[in-house]
């Protein structure tokens, strides 16, 4: 691949920790052919500290490595004013040095590494200024948030779009890196013996799961102003749920998949006013333990108001209101300090119709598809057999792949594959606009109850699963959340 990678935020905690390991990554598996990066950011700082920098946080990541030398010496630093345009000026005659040096034929990828107030701008000087003016490819990589709500986020999107085409922008939303997920589609769409049996005649319920056991951390200025609707829901949890619901897409291709993800989004049920509080349930933690440590409630972390009304842990019942959905409850919850770090989809299959066996002391277990997102990766088939020995008892069985063993080594992380699809100009993988919209229209019915009325907080103990109400949300359906940690790979053998 070919480009002139110019980092925004270069010296940020996202830089280091994902984007230089990632492109390194790349580079050991030859997939950077000509290349080059420019770090953008505001403290001054001279190419060999920042190619040091490079170096270091490939070794944090990576451990030693070969021709580290050799990848960081294609690293350049640039000091930067982002509300000033003579340092874009001077970004773009830097920039056609580098694109000369290295022959890296007038492609550019821009990268916003930043926070998100800085993105509109940025877009806008990258086109006054002229650095969008190019004659090879250029392309804007965006990291979340995408705007606060749907309001803000059109105003974002009208700033990007005056100097990027839509298929020009690539909106990360870094679950769409990841392997497990990536999956979906496949063990969807590529096996017999589920695809026929993917929808609301065959299907109970679905539940989707992403607990964190974190808190807060030193993040509180932003999450106050965000919270599990916004920081997770909107993005993460909403495109799993596109992947499991959509229908199978004509072809491949960029297009294809979206507009069915598009089509999973404009079938959303609405929840409205006093709805709201039916459909979905808010959270808080207060203080508890976890790993035998005492941790402190969530309106005790730096940053938080002491009264703070923001919510950490958000469960929902989301229907999709289509002929393949319809009656079929996707239900989704996550949360900060919650008892597992886990990703985990459950899809639960419907009774069949008449149960011949019975399990020694209790029904038969329905059948589960288990897709473990992480931090262990494959999935599991919850199925019934006879018990061996003579009576005609049944038992469950656990069908087992696990990702982990086989090919982790070599599994790319998932911003390197978001990376590398950038640079190949593969955005399936990346939320268009239309996604972006839908679901911020979703949430924002949400947010508007809930940031209207006081809620009791804090209602769940740090390492716990979350608030008793996320567990009533499936009573009254008749249902319940499977535990997360019984249906580890390591605990299906
Ligand atoms: C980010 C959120 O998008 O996703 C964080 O801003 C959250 O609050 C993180 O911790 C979770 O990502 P992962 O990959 O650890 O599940």
């Amino acid at each position: 691949m070919t480009s002139l990678i110019m980092i925004f935020g270069a010296t940020g905690d996202l830089a280091h920790r994902k984007l230089f390991p990632s492109l390194y990554r790349l580079f050991e598996r030859g997939r950077l052919n000509k290349y080059a990066v420019i770090g953008v950011a505001r403290r001054s700082m001279s190419n060999d500290d920042f190619q040091q920098s490079v170096k270091d946080s490939v070794l944090a990541a990576l451990g030693n490595k070969d021709n580290l030398d050799e990848f960081a010496s294609h690293f350049y630093y640039q000091s930067h004013d982002v509300a000033d345009s003579s340092s874009y000026a001077e970004l773009n005659k830097l920039a056609h040095e580098i694109d000369e040096n290295y022959q890296l034929e007038g492609n550019r990828i821009f990268y916003l590494a930043m926070a998100p107030e800085f993105f509109g701008p940025i877009a806008l000087h990258l086109k006054s200024d002229g650095l969008t003016n190019v004659k090879g490819y250029k392309r804007l990589v965006i990291e979340k948030p995408f705007g606060h709500d749907l309001e803000s986020a059109k105003e974002l999107n009208k700033q990007i779009r005056t100097a990027f085409s839509e298929e020009e922008v690539y909106r990360i939303d870094h679950y769409l890196g990841k392997e497990m997920v990536r999956n979906i589609e496949v063990i969807r769409f590529a096996n017999a013996i589920f695809e026929p049996l993917w929808n609301n005649r065959y299907i109970s319920n679905i539940q989707i799961t992403s607990s964190e056991t974190l808190g807060v951390e030193e993040r509180g200025r932003y999450y106050e102003t965000s919270g599990a609707l916004r920081d997770m829901l909107q993005n993460h949890m909403m495109q799993m749920v596109a992947l499991l619901a959509m229908e199978p897409p004509i072809k491949l291709t960029t297009d294809e998949i979206r507009s069915e993800k598009v089509r999973v989004f404009r079938s959303l049920r609405t929840v409205v006013g006093d709805e709201v509080n039916d459909y979905f349930v808010r959270g808080q933690y207060g203080e508890g333990m976890m790993a035998d440590k005492s941790v402190p409630a969530y309106r005790d972390e730096q940053m938080v108001d002491k009264e703070s009304n923001t919510e950490t842990f958000v469960a929902g019942k989301v229907m999709i209101d289509n002929f393949r959905w319809a009656g079929v409850p996707f239900y989704i919850r996550t949360g900060k300090r919650m008892a597992a770090k886990s990703t985990k989809i459950v899809v639960q299959f419907k009774d069949i119709p008449m149960n011949l066996y019975y399990q020694t002391e209790k029904m038969l277990n329905p059948n589960l598809l288990v897709i473990h997102i992480q931090p262990e990766e494959g999935i599991t088939l919850h199925l019934n057999a006879k018990k061996a020995g003579g009576h005609l008892d049944a038992q469950e069985v656990k069908l087992s792949f696990a990702n982990t063993g086989i090919n982790a080594m070599n599994t790319p992380e998932g911003y390197e594959k978001l990376l590398y699809d950038c640079m190949r100009g593969d955005a399936t993988n990346f939320t268009h606009w239309d996604e972006v919209a839908y679901s911020w229209a979703f949430v924002d019915k949400i947010s508007e109850v809930w940031e209207g009325t006081k809620a009791e907080f804090p209602n769940y103990a740090s390492g716990s699963m979350g608030p008793q109400a996320a567990e009533e949300l499936l009573e009254k359906d008749g249902f319940f959340w499977w535990p997360v940690t019984d249906l580890d790979v390591d605990n299906c053998k």
